[in-house]
Formats: structure tokens, sequence, C-alpha cells
């Protein structure tokens, strides 16, 4: 294999129970914190989204009904059992595709898409890519495009800061660099003009919008 992020193997045995895992162990939470970012980038009639490390599709479908019949979603994912559940469970949506990509290599898409929306990947990137892909993202973007980054929060304080932390410890030890990722510099750094961000729950999560 010439990957150069290496597909992780516990996304390839729980994809298919990895929507009702998350949801039992969130209570509901993880759906409506995707719901929430989703209704921030608030996809539109007509237009080209691309759902990055797209999981088992769950959200691109969401964008499905927003974009329409005219509109095209396009999710990329690394693991090929995710894609084949996202495959199966979205057959019957003639406006959206989905591709088996590592994101961390480059992507033949320039200028192409109105929005990008990308939900507990950042942080599972290994270091030395995150920023590439944020430049990958902005060039796939047409000039007046948006992404979406629906997250962990990369700079946690207080309380949130010590629950991320141990959260880490124990179940994502491989990806506690995300604590020194500087996002927001690394948006304006890739041309990103305007940068909000949203926490949730008390600042362990954050949704950031960015405008090209
Ligand atoms: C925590 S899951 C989130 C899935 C989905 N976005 C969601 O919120 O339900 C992270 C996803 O990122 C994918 N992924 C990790 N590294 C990747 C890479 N280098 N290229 C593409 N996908 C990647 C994994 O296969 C997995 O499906």
């Amino acid at each position: 294999m010439t990957l150069n992020q290496q597909p992780n193997d516990f996304f390839h045995w729980i994809a298919p129970y990895y929507d009702t895992l998350i949801h039992l162990l969130t209570f509901g939470g993880y759906q409506s914190f995707l719901r929430k970012a989703v209704k921030i980038l608030a996809p539109q009639k007509g237009e080209k989204i691309l759902d990055l490390c797209s999981g088992t599709g769950k959200v691109a479908s969401w964008i499905s009904s927003a974009v329409g019949e005219e509109g095209r979603v396009m999710g990329m994912d690394i693991t090929q059992s995710m894609i084949d559940v996202a495959k199966e469970r979205y057959k019957g949506l003639a406006n959206v595709i989905f591709v088996k990509k590592d994101v961390t290599q480059p992507w033949a898409y320039q200028d192409h898409f109105d929005g990008i929306f990308t939900s507990f990947s950042i942080h599972e990137l290994q270091e030395k890519y995150r920023a590439g892909v944020i430049e990958r993202s902005y060039a796939a973007l047409k000039g007046d495009g948006r992404i979406v980054i629906a997250d962990f929060h990369p700079q946690p304080s207080g309380m949130a800061k010590i629950i991320s932390l141990i959260f880490f410890q124990l179940f994502e030890r491989r990806n506690l660099s995300f604590f020194s990722f500087p996002q927001n510099e690394t948006l304006r750094k890739a041309g990103f003009r305007r940068v909000r961000t949203f926490p949730v729950l008390g600042g362990i999560f954050q949704i950031t919008l960015a405008q090209r």
C-alpha cells in the first residue's frame, strides 16, 4: 500500500456499527452536534459539497437533500468499509457519490466545490498532514466557498481541557498533537479570510466556519 496516512483498523471493523455505537455512547449528542454544524454550512440548492472523511455517509445524505437534484455531494474517506457502508446505505441518492481516497494525498479538485464539510477528521490526521489538508481544501473551493470543521476544540481551556485530555489519553493517544494544532492560524495562512468559531458543550467541541 502506498498510502502515506495508514487507515485506522478501528474504522475498518466498526463501520457497520459506527453510527449506532456513537449515538448510544453520546446519548444522541453526536447527531445533534453534526446537525448544528450542517446548519452552519447552510448548503443551498444546486451546490457542490465535499464531505471530507465522510465515514458512513450520514452527513453526506443530509446534505444531499439540502442541495437537491441539481446539487452534488461527494464523500471521501480512506477506509474501504466506511465507503462500502455509505454506498450501500445511500445507493438510492442520485446526487451523492462516495470515493475511497486518502485526503492527505493530492486531490484533483481546483475551484470546484461551493462548500466543504468535515467532522471529527482533522484530529485524526497525522500532525504533518493537517495543514496540507486545509490548504488543499482552500484550493478545491470556488472563490466564495466555505469550509466547516466540526471537531474537538483544538485549544480547550479549564474543565474542557481536563476532560478532553483525559479522553485523548484513554482513547486517542496517537492524536494528542491535535491540541497543539493552530487551526485558525492555519486556515488564515491557507488564505481563508473570515474564520468564525462556535464552541459547543462548554468548549470541548468546536464548529469552525471559514470563508474563502
Ligand atoms: C471519527 S470518523 C468521522 C466520520 C464522519 N465524518 C462522522 O463524523 O461521522 C473519522 C473518519 O476519517 C477517516 N479518515 C481518517 N484519515 C483519513 C485520511 N487520511 N483520508 C481520508 N479519510 C480519513 C476514517 O476512515 C473515518 O471514517
